[in-house]
């Protein structure tokens, strides 16, 4: 039965376990293949035809090898570049990707006043400016382009981490709760809510931070359901691929997810 086959998921490395970790709380009877191409990352400040190509061929890749039911892009900035393309060419196969979380950070901010760290790639995409132009007027939006942060996540570099997270918020004038200042942090690449206790520890408790994990798992769930797709009986169980360090994928994902 197509019901019975896996969700594919995928990242540049192990940003897209934030993901996971929502669906599998959605869905705890789906099982996943997680793809991380840590081989060719950081994604994020690569030109937009690699992230693209690379896209193309992972999903090429989780339909011929694991013949998944569905795919999740768990990277905001590969389905920046490239989720119209993954759906143009499987038109068959529900794609489900991932963006920054202005809509749910817009409705949440008491100042109007949004600070979005990203990648690169990401805040330059036509994607994403259409978003922002779609909110024009709800809420103000600073942006942070955070290069190297999600590379210092993927290898675990806590001091690296530490630094960067330090050097883009204060780079964003000013946090706080007052008039005129930034109250709510999105998170706009699926690596950060692993440097969640850093932006927490940094801004304090009077700063929202927003991620994108429970609305994606949501909308998953529903396209699932809509397409008669959804799996009740699976065993939750992940298969993991990588074109990476295959220990450094399972210790992620011990340590994150439990796993
Ligand atoms: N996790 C990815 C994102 O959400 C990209 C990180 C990277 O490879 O630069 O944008």
């Amino acid at each position: 039965m197509d019901r019975d086959r896996p969700i594919g998921i995928f990242d540049s490395g192990v940003g897209g376990l934030s993901i996971l970790r929502a669906l599998r709380a959605e869905l705890p009877a789906e099982d996943f293949v997680y793809f991380s191409d840590a081989g060719h990352a950081p994604y994020g400040e690569r030109e937009e035809s690699f992230v693209s190509d690379r896209s193309l061929a992972i999903a090429v890749d989780l339909l011929e090898q694991h013949r998944i039911k569905s795919l999740v892009i768990a990277c905001n900035t590969a389905t920046a570049a490239a989720v119209h393309l993954v759906r143009a060419r499987h038109i068959h196969l529900p794609v489900i990707g991932v963006e920054p979380a202005l809509k749910p950070a817009a409705a949440l901010t008491k100042t109007g006043h949004v600070a979005v760290l990203a990648t690169r790639g990401t805040l330059a995409s036509a994607k994403f400016k259409a978003l922002q132009d779609a909110l024009r007027g709800q809420a103000e939006f600073v942006l942070v382009p955070c290069d190297g942060l999600a590379a210092a996540i993927e290898n675990d570099d806590q001091p690296q981490v530490r630094t960067l997270c330090a050097r883009y918020t204060k780079e964003v004038c000013c946090f706080g709760s007052g008039p005129g200042e930034i109250d709510t942090l999105v998170m706009g690449c699926t690596h950060y809510p692993f440097a969640a206790d850093v932006f927490r520890e940094l801004l304090g408790p009077e700063v929202q931070l927003v991620e994108t994990g429970v609305p994606v798992a949501r909308q998953a769930r529903r396209l699932l359901e809509a397409q008669g797709l959804l799996n009740p009986a699976g065993s939750g169980q992940v298969r993991w691929q990588t074109t990476g360090d295959e220990q450094a994928l399972r210790a992620a994902a011990a340590r994150w997810l439990g796993l």
